[in-house]
C-alpha cells in the first residue's frame, strides 16, 4: 500500500495536479459538517475539474435513505453553502451520479460497505484507492476505525487507504495518545490526516510564503527587531448552535489548542528546507517544544479566560452564553481565552506571543500582528512623534484578506510632523480569483496524499501538553471565568493582562 510521496513542488503544482481514481468515504454523511463543508467543497471541486474523472463519494449514515435521497438532501445543501451559486445544472448532473450512500447501523453494515466499494470499483473503475473520513462526533471515531478494521473494509482494495480525522482530535494529551494507538491498529502514521481547515486557509498559507518566498522580512523576523506578535481569532457568532458540544470543550479545546497554536508555529518556525511534509511537520514540532510551559503557578499572570453575558452585536440583542439551551446555568465554560507564551528558542527568547480567541466578539476577525520594537536612538522630538505609532505588519487571515504594514510618514505641513500611515495589500484587489475554501484545498490534498498542511501524531501532542495544565488549574479554581458583555473584546481583565507588559490589544 504506498503512500503517494509529498510533491516539493506542490505549491506550483496545485492547480495541475488531480488526484488519481478513489473513493470518499465519508463517515456522518448527513451530518452538519458534510452538509455544510464536505460535500459543498467536493461540489465546488468538481466545478473546477480538480476531481478525478473515476471518483466516488460514499456517503455513510445511521438513516435508510437510498442514493437519491441521499442526493436530494445534499443538493439543497450544496445550493445554499457552495462557493458557486446558483448550482450548475451541468456540473451537478454528473457530480450527482458519484454521490452514493450506504447506511450502516451494526457491523453487519460494514460488510455492506466493503461490498458496495467492491461494486463501485468495477462499476466506475475507480482502482482500490479509498479515503475515509470521519465526520462524525468524536465519540464515534474510535468505533468507526475498529469496525473498518475488522471487517477489512480498509484493505478490501488494491490501493492505498488513508483516513482523515477531524478536530478535536482528544480532549488531552492522553485522549489524544489513545486515539492516535487505535488509529494505528488500522492506519500507519503517515496515511493519517489530522484536519485543522485553518492550514487549508490562503491567509494562514500565505504566512509562509510571505516569509520564505521574500527576502525583505525574515532579516527582522526575530527578538532583535520584534517587541511582540498578537494572534487573535475573533468570532461574532456565539456557540449557540453548537452549544452541546461547545459546553465540554470551550474555546481553549475549540481554538486554541489547534487553530491558534497552529497559526503561531507558522509565524515562529525556522525555514524548512522544502515545502514538503516532513521537512515542514519538523520545524513546526520544534516551535511547539521550545515553547515554555505554564506552570499551575503562573495560570493566572499568562491567562484570562473569560464568558459572555447578554449583550449586543451590530445594535442586535443577543443573549449570554448561560441563556443558551443544553448549557448549564452555572456553567463555566470559557468562550474567551487569551494567553500570553514565550516560543524559548534563539530566535524569540523573551518575544511574548499574546493570542486571544473569543465568541460574541464584536466582528469576526482573524489576525496576526508583528509590532516591531521602536527605532535605537529617537532623532525627531516628542512633539513630532505624537501621531506616531509602532511599525506593525498585520497579517489579516479573514475578512478582508490581506497583508498591511504600518509606518510613520511625515504630514505634508511645514516642519516636521509624523503620523503612522498604511501600506495595504489586498486579496480582493491583486488577484481577481476567489481563493479557495480551506476544505477544497485540504480534502484535495489528502486525495493526492499530501500530509503538509495536516498535523503530525508529535505536533497534537505537543499542542494538548501545552494547553492541558492551564485547563487543570482552571478546572481546579474555585474562580468563575469573568463575565464580557457580547459585542465587547473580551473580560476587563484581559485589558490588564496586557496592560501590566506595558501593551495594548489591537483592535481589528
Ligand atoms: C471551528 C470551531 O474549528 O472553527 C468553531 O469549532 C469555529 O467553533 C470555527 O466557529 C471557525 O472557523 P472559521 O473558518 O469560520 O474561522
Amino acid at each position: 500500500m504506498a503512500v503517494t510521496s509529498a510533491n516539493p513542488l506542490r505549491a506550483g503544482l496545485r492547480l495541475a495536479r488531480v488526484p488519481e481514481p478513489s473513493v470518499m468515504v465519508i463517515f456522518g454523511g448527513t451530518g452538519d459538517l458534510s452538509t455544510r463543508k464536505l460535500v459543498p467543497a467536493l461540489y465546488d471541486l468538481a466545478r473546477q475539474r480538480l476531481l478525478p474523472a473515476a471518483f466516488a463519494i460514499v456517503g455513510i449514515g445511521r438513516a435508510a435513505l437510498t442514493d437519491s435521497e441521499y442526493r436530494a438532501q445534499l443538493r439543497e445543501a450544496v445550493a445554499e453553502n457552495s462557493r458557486s451559486r446558483p448550482i450548475d445544472e451541468e456540473v451537478w448532473a454528473s457530480f450527482a451520479e458519484r454521490l452514493l450512500y450506504v447506511s450502516v447501523r451494526s457491523e453487519e453494515g460494514y460488510d455492506d460497505l466493503r461490498r458496495r466499494l467492491a461494486r463501485i470499483d468495477t462499476d466506475l473503475g475507480t482502482g482500490g484507492d479509498r479515503l475515509f473520513y470521519l465526520a462524525t462526533p468524536p465519540v464515534a471515531y474510535a468505533p468507526i476505525v475498529r469496525s473498518l478494521g475488522r471487517s477489512e473494509v480498509v484493505r478490501s482494495g488494491t490501493g492505498w487507504a488513508r483516513i482523515v480525522v477531524e478536530k478535536p482530535f482528544g480532549r488531552d494529551l492522553e485522549t489524544a495518545r489513545a486515539l492516535t494507538e487505535t488509529l494505528h491498529e488500522v492506519f500507519k502514521e503517515e496515511e493519517i490526516f489530522r484536519i485543522d481547515h485553518y492550514l487549508g486557509k490562503e491567509t494562514v498559507q500565505n504566512i509562509l510564503v510571505l516569509r520564505f518566498a521574500n527576502a525583505i522580512f525574515e532579516p527582522v523576523w526575530s527578538r532583535q527587531y520584534v517587541d511582540h506578535v498578537q494572534i487573535t481569532v475573533a468570532e461574532a457568532l456565539g456557540a449557540d448552535e453548537r452549544a452541546e458540544y461547545y459546553e465540554g470543550a470551550g474555546a481553549m479545546r475549540d481554538i486554541v489548542q489547534n487553530h491558534l497554536l497552529q497559526i503561531l508555529t507558522l509565524v515562529a518556525m525556522e525555514p524548512p528546507a522544502a515545502f514538503e511534509a516532513g521537512a515542514v511537520r519538523d520545524e513546526k514540532v520544534k516551535v511547539l517544544r521550545a515553547m515554555r510551559p505554564i506552570r499551575p503557578d503562573e495560570t493566572a499572570e499568562r491567562t484570562v479566560r473569560g464568558q459572555y453575558t447578554a449583550g449586543f452585536i451590530e445594535g442586535d440583542p443577543v443573549p449570554g452564553y448561560r441563556e443558551g439551551r443544553e448549557v448549564a446555568p452555572e456553567s463555566r465554560t470559557e468562550t474567551f481565552v487569551a494567553l500570553k507564551l514565550f516560543v524559548d528558542n534563539w530566535r524569540w527568547e523573551g518575544t511574548p506571543f499574546y493570542l486571544r480567541t473569543g465568541k460574541r466578539m464584536p466582528k469576526r476577525a482573524t489576525e496576526v500582528a508583528i509590532q516591531f520594537r521602536a527605532v535605537p536612538h529617537q532623532v525627531f522630538s516628542a512633539e513630532a512623534r505624537d501621531g506616531l505609532e509602532p511599525n506593525t505588519l498585520v497579517i489579516r487571515v479573514q475578512p478582508e484578506e490581506g497583508i498591511s504594514l504600518k509606518f510613520g510618514a511625515k504630514v505634508p505641513v511645514q516642519g516636521i510632523r509624523i503620523r503612522s500611515v498604511a501600506m495595504d495589500f489586498v486579496y480582493g484587489a491583486s488577484f481577481l480569483v476567489d481563493a479557495p475554501d480551506a476544505y477544497e484545498t485540504l480534502i484535495l490534498d489528502a486525495l493526492r496524499g499530501d500530509g503538509t498542511l495536516f498535523t503530525r501524531k508529535d505536533e497534537v501532542e505537543e499542542q494538548w501538553r501545552l494547553v492541558d495544565p492551564v485547563l487543570r488549574a482552571w478546572q481546579e479554581s474555585d474562580a468563575e471565568p469573568p463575565a464580557y458583555p457580547a459585542g465587547t473584546w473580551g473580560p476587563t481583565e484581559a485589558d490588564l493582562f496586557i496592560g501590566r507588559d506595558g501593551r495594548r490589544w489591537r483592535q481589528p
